[in-house]
Formats: C-alpha cells, sequence, structure tokens
C-alpha cells in the first residue's frame, strides 16, 4: 500500500506568520515606527541574488522600509566595515542583513561582529549565538527557527523524542542542536548531530524520530537511512543541473523526497517547505527589532 504522508507545508506557514506580523506591522505604524531592513549583497552570486531579491520582495509587501545595498565584487573589507558601521547608526534601520557568502577577500566572521546584535535579525552575531545557547531573549537565526515555527503549526511533538540533525553549520546544524535541547514544549528532545565525518551515519539517522537534513549535498538521506513513521524536515536548496527545465536546473533538497516519502509520516517538501520560512522569520525578527527599539 502507498505511504501518504503528510506534506509540511512552510509556504502555509509562512503565510500565517506574515498574517500574524502584519498586526503588529500596524501597531507599529500607529506609534510612528516603520520596520526598516537593510540587505547588503556583494558580488553577484547567482542564488544570493534569487535571495536577496525575494526578501527586497517580501519585506515591501508588508510594508517595510526596505532596501537592499548593492556592492560589487571588488569592494574591500573596510568599505563594507563602513557600510555596516553606518546602518547601525542608522535609526530607520532595524535590520541589518549581510548576504553570505561574502568573496574570499573579506573576512565574514569580522563583518559579522561588526553588526550591533540589537540589529542582527540573521542571528548570526555571537552574542545572537550565546543568548540562543544560554537560553535567552534574542535573534535566533532564521531558518531553525522557521523549522520551530512548522512543528510548532503542524503539532509535532518534540518533547522525548529523538532528533537527528544532520550537518553542523553555524547557521542550521548548531543552532537547531540547540534549539531542541532547551527545556521547553519545542524542545526537551535526545539530539544527535552527525556530520561529514560521521563514520556509517545511517546507524544514527534510523534512530531519528525527527530527523533534520542540513547537510548541503543533493538527495543525500535515502531511503534506507529513515525509521519507518520519522518526520522529515529539508532544509537542502541545491541546484542540479536539468535540460528539461528553461533555467536549465531544478531544485532538490537534501533529501531523496519520492523515496523517503514511501517510509515517512511527515515530510517538508524542496521548494515549499523550509525555504519560505527562512524569509518569514528575517521579516518576523526585523518586527521585533522595530519592537525593541521602542523600549
Ligand atoms: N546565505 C545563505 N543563507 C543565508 C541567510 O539566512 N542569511 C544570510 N545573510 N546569508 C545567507
Amino acid at each position: 500500500m502507498p505511504n501518504n504522508p503528510l506534506i509540511l507545508s512552510g509556504k502555509e506557514v509562512s503565510l500565517a506568520v506574515k498574517s500574524d506580523l502584519n498586526v503588529r506591522i500596524e501597531k507599529l505604524k500607529e506609534k510612528g515606527v516603520i520596520p526598516g531592513l537593510t540587505a547588503v549583497l556583494v558580488g553577484e552570486d547567482p542564488a544570493s541574488q534569487v535571495y536577496v531579491r525575494s526578501k527586497e520582495r517580501q519585506s515591501a509587501k508588508l510594508g517595510f522600509n526596505s532596501q537592499v545595498l548593492r556592492l560589487d565584487a571588488s569592494t574591500s573589507q573596510d568599505e563594507l566595515l563602513k557600510v555596516v558601521q553606518d546602518l547601525n547608526q542608522d535609526e530607520k534601520v532595524h535590520g541589518i542583513l549581510v548576504q553570505l557568502p561574502l568573496p574570499k577577500h573579506i573576512d565574514s566572521q569580522l563583518i559579522i561582529e561588526t553588526i550591533n546584535p540589537e540589529k542582527d535579525v540573521d542571528g548570526f552575531h555571537p552574542v545572537s549565538v550565546g543568548k540562543l545557547v544560554l537560553d535567552l531573549d534574542g535573534f535566533v537565526s532564521c531558518t531553525p527557527a522557521g523549522i520551530l515555527e512548522i512543528m510548532k503549526y503542524y503539532k509535532i511533538e518534540t518533547s522525548g523524542k529523538h532528533v537527528v540533525v544532520v550537518g553542523r553549520s553555524n547557521i542550521v546544524g548548531k543552532p537547531m542542536a540547540n534549539l531542541m535541547i532547551q527545556k521547553k514544549d519545542l524542545g526537551n528532545a535526545t539530539v544527535t548531530l552527525v556530520h561529514t565525518r560521521t563514520p556509517d551515519m545511517g546507524v544514527h539517522t534510523r534512530q531519528a524520530d525527527i530527523l533534520i537534513a542540513a547537510a548541503g549535498v543533493p538527495e543525500f538521506i535515502t531511503e534506507d537511512m529513515v525509521k519507518d513513521g520519522a518526520v522529515i524536515i529539508d532544509v537542502g536548496i541545491n541546484r542540479v543541473d536539468d535540460a528539461s527545465r528553461e533555467k536549465g536546473y531544478r531544485l532538490v533538497g537534501d533529501v531523496d523526497f519520492t523515496a523517503v516519502s514511501e517510509k515517512c509520516a511527515a515530510i517538508t517538501p524542496v521548494p515549499g517547505g523550509v525555504g519560505p520560512m527562512t524569509i518569514a522569520m528575517l521579516l518576523s525578527n526585523t518586527v521585533k527589532s522595530a519592537e525593541n527599539s521602542l523600549k
């Protein structure tokens, strides 16, 4: 009998999040505050251009004061530092986002650490990461925050469950693992984090009640790596060549969706799963920052 997993639509959850944000944005406007988000894009990485355009479009749709600073790939580190310092000083800017990756001649960590933590809507600053680990109020990295929203919306129980996170990136793997161990309803999980140096990864992934795939490798998670009835969260957005498509590529996740769907209880699709949530949470963090500016 074919298995029919629940499709966890990040698209749907993101619409609900944005609808809630509208109410908060109206309240801010009554107090004379318009959420301001500035994205900084250095160079011409095609995927980054798509992401930034989407962030620009969606923040404008919510009535944000949004702008994108598009800088040449040859921009020096000092010039970029100055841009960030100026944005730190600008009262109309509540959120600063420097799109990664940056060109090789720029020290990304130095740039991130220059952003005022109060405007760090990406949640990448060491202050934000430290607050997340200590369960203090701060900005949570957008993709893990979006995954929590999906779990909340679809009432996915994490307490007492075994969550296996695949990938140890600063943006997803590390914060996700930390969120899942927090002493709260959307936490209280037993967490295993596996990565490129983990021998026989399947031994661990097959134990997962909830498997969060953030490996950055197309269709890395195959059917044999998944337990029957698991919940699958696919963080990957990978372009793979496809001559049959107009663009010459298609998007696939880090999970072999078709094969894994035969086994799991629920799964996020790609596209339309975790992706839309990342931007929704960026908008949410910016509204939070604008609200904080009134305190
Ligand atoms: N590059 C890939 N994902 C992200 C993100 O969430 N924020 C930024 N700034 N850069 C990225």
